[in-house]
């Protein structure tokens, strides 16, 4: 196989990486995707970092395993240890906290709140990126225990998302009057009609738009781009496909071709 030819690897803990093949397949149609979401584990945002280590760990064996040329690393909180999982992949990871907080830094936000996990927050993995570049920028962060697993049920009419959304999003505004809030778990965009409806002033930002950039910029940069116009989307889960196929087609996705659970 040549090297254009290979697939891009997605992981994440559950379905919510879905909204980073949604970006994926907009701007680079023509890639092959292969996508891993661990359902059986999730949450990931309420495990120990050697935990979160070692389920990522089989989950990149697995890609490698379909011969992927790089690996989107969806889950913000998997994405918060990407510096110690890169020397053990021999292909590029790319980190969506690493995209999401350089767009803020590139739009000079002074001020912006961030929703992830608890474990996302407590890393301080978007501080640290953000105040790198943007130093003087204030970072409104709360970590939800609940949200991702919530939305991981595959069920989005249940009136316990907007109530955990409103929840974590007024102790964010009770600190600070925000006005752009990252959507800092890959989970969260599959539900932003319901952060729109609960909060309807504030803007989302989706890091899933930066990501998706970056894994372009690689592909061109390494001249790895797949020169066909249409490429497939083959999902592998831990948990139920039939969640994966009903957040595929909520999020329009071209696909999937295959949706199959896989054991790790
Ligand atoms: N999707 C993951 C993220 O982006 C979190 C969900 C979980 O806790 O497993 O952070």
């Amino acid at each position: 196989m040549f090297q254009n030819d290979r697939p891009i690897g997605v992981l994440d803990s559950g379905v919510g990486g879905l909204t980073v093949v949604r970006q994926l397949q907009r701007l680079l149609p023509g890639e092959d995707i292969v996508y891993f979401g661990d359902s059986a584990n999730v949450p990931y945002g309420n495990r120990s970092e050697d935990e979160i280590f070692l389920l990522t760990m089989k989950m990149l064996r697995f890609l490698e395993q379909k011969q992927v040329k790089c690996v989107a690393v969806a889950c913000n909180t998997i994405s918060t240890l990407v510096e110690r999982l890169r020397p053990e992949c021999p292909f590029p990871l790319i980190s969506i906290v690493e995209a999401g907080a350089d767009f803020v830094a590139r739009e000079k936000l002074r001020r912006v709140g961030l929703i992830a996990t608890e474990f996302t927050v407590k890393t301080g993995a978007y501080d640290a990126r953000i105040h790198a570049q943007l130093p003087d920028c204030e970072i409104v962060a709360k970590g939800s225990p609940n949200l991702a697993a919530l939305i991981d049920k595959g069920d989005f009419n249940q009136s316990a998302i907007n109530e955990e959304i409103t929840e974590n999003v007024d102790v964010i505004l009770a600190k600070a009057p925000v006005e752009d809030l990252i959507l800092g778990c890959t989970h969260f965009p599959i539900v932003a009609e319901n952060f729109r409806a609960c909060f309807p002033r504030l803007r989302l930002i989706d890091p899933a738009e930066q990501q998706a950039d970056a894994v372009k910029n690689l592909l061109v940069y390494r001249k790895l781009s797949n020169p066909q116009t249409r490429g497939a989307l083959t999902i592998h889960t831990s948990g139920d496909p039939a969640v994966y196929e009903a957040v595929a087609k909520r999020l329009e996705l071209f696909g999937p071709e295959s949706c199959e659970v896989a054991s790790l």
